[in-house]
């Protein structure tokens, strides 16, 4: 068992308040950060809640009974949430995804699905609309999340075997329900159908081929997580981590692989083709080698705080922005400022970091944030 980091501060309390500037001009969609990033993609945590207790992710030791989740008031409504989205998308964002936590435990998600699918981005296209689920309750609301207008989702599943699989969601969940899922999803057309599979040495990483096998020419491309130190509660360790270059290796000596160009620009996932044309795979190498110089990716937390980095510390309260009453353009004018001094790069650090360990303490947690 290793040691746990138990935070003792609560991070989530750490914020500013975001500064409007009165000199703003109206949004142009080409907002660049401080290194020239564009804002494009725009990941909302709808609850940090979860009915999984992934090892990496919420260990149970921290996330137990007596863990304070967010109260519901905290939560931005739907209306809340699609007005940001609006302004965002003013600003150039073109793809939306919905986290959690588990985005399937919100209630009535369809619903905000419908108001999100309404949206159009800048150019009149519809929005690249997508979902991070763990697919436990996929197989249930895989229509519905079709017919509201989603486009595609993303299952994170950590081990095909049964055993590892209930080692990594720590609740006993069977495997057999998220492949259901999977399949559903497929079978309502959900396409393309990503599933993401966190490597942890140790914990499953004899799951990497019978994974490949398994997904080798399926609807779904299997996409090869690097462990990450995210948030302060999984008690991350190096050692831990099996790089993207092994997985490739593993795979490649059993199942030639090709490697493939990206899809777009700051694509997390390197892809690599089957040679025998059965279909590809992905890695997400994002230990070591990070893809912050390209990183166009805000994301908005469950109770509408803006982070502009993963691993940051501190989010920017658009919320109490939102309840205070200010307009659209003062809250455009407000995340154009922060975009704009936006200097992340926390990937890139702790690849340059050669000893090994996590440059900075209280981080976030995925759950809260959003993956
Ligand atoms: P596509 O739109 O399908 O390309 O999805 P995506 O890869 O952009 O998003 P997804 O949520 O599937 O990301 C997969 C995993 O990559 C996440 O669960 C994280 O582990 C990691 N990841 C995603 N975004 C970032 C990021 O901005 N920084 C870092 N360090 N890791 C990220
Ligand atoms: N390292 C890498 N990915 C993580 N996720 C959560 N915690 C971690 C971590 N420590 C990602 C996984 C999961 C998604 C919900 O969040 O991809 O599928
Ligand atoms: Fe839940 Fe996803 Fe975190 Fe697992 S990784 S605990 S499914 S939010
Ligand atoms: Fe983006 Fe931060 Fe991830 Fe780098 S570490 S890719 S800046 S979210």
């Amino acid at each position: 068992m290793t040691d746990r980091v138990i935070p003792i501060t609560d991070l989530r309390a750490q914020q500013r308040v975001p500064v409007i500037p009165a000199d703003a001009d109206a949004p142009t969609g080409l907002l660049a950060d401080s290194m020239a990033r564009p804002l494009h993609d725009l990941r909302i945590s709808v609850t940090d809640r979860c009915n999984f207790r992934c090892v990496y992710c919420m260990p149970k030791e921290v996330f137990d009974k007596d863990y304070v989740f967010m109260p519901q008031t905290a939560l931005l409504s739907f209306e809340e949430i699609t007005r940001m989205a609006r302004i965002f998308i003013d600003h150039g964002v073109e793809k939306i995804r919905l986290t959690g936590g588990e985005p399937l435990l919100r209630k009535n998600l369809e619903r905000l699905i419908e108001m999100l699918s309404r949206l159009t981005t800048r150019n009149g296209q519809p929005l690249d609309l997508t979902l991070t689920t763990n697919g436990s309750l996929l197989a249930k609301k895989a229509q519905s999340l079709k017919d509201a207008g989603l486009k595609r989702v993303t299952v994170s599943l950590d081990a095909i075997d049964e055993a590892i699989f209930r080692q990594m969601n720590d609740v006993d969940f069977p495997v057999a329900d998220v492949l259901h899922g999977i399949d559903v999803a497929v079978a309502v057309g959900l396409a393309p159908i990503k599933v993401n599979m966190v490597v942890k040495r140790g914990m499953n990483d004899a799951e990497i081929l019978p994974m490949a096998r398994h997904f080798k020419g399926s609807a779904a491309i299997l996409r090869f997580i690097e462990y990450m130190d995210v948030g302060s509660s999984n008690g991350w360790n190096m050692a831990e981590v099996v790089p993207s270059a092994d997985v490739i290796a593993r795979i490649h000596a059993a199942m030639p692989l090709h490697p493939m160009a990206a899809n777009y620009a700051g694509e997390t996932a390197g892809r690599w083709r089957y040679a025998d044309g059965s279909g590809e795979i992905g890695v997400i190498s994002s230990v070591t080698q990070a893809f912050c110089s390209d990183c166009s990716r805000a994301r908005l937390s469950t109770e509408g705080k803006l982070y502009t980095c993963l691993f940051a510390t501190e989010g920017h309260d658009l919320r109490a922005l939102l309840r205070a009453g200010h307009s659209d353009a003062e809250l455009a004018a407000a995340i154009g400022h922060i975009w704009q001094r936006r200097s992340d790069r926390y990937s890139d650090l702790r690849t340059a970091n050669t000893d090994g360990l996590p440059p900075r303490a209280n981080k976030v947690e995925m759950s809260y944030i959003g993956g």
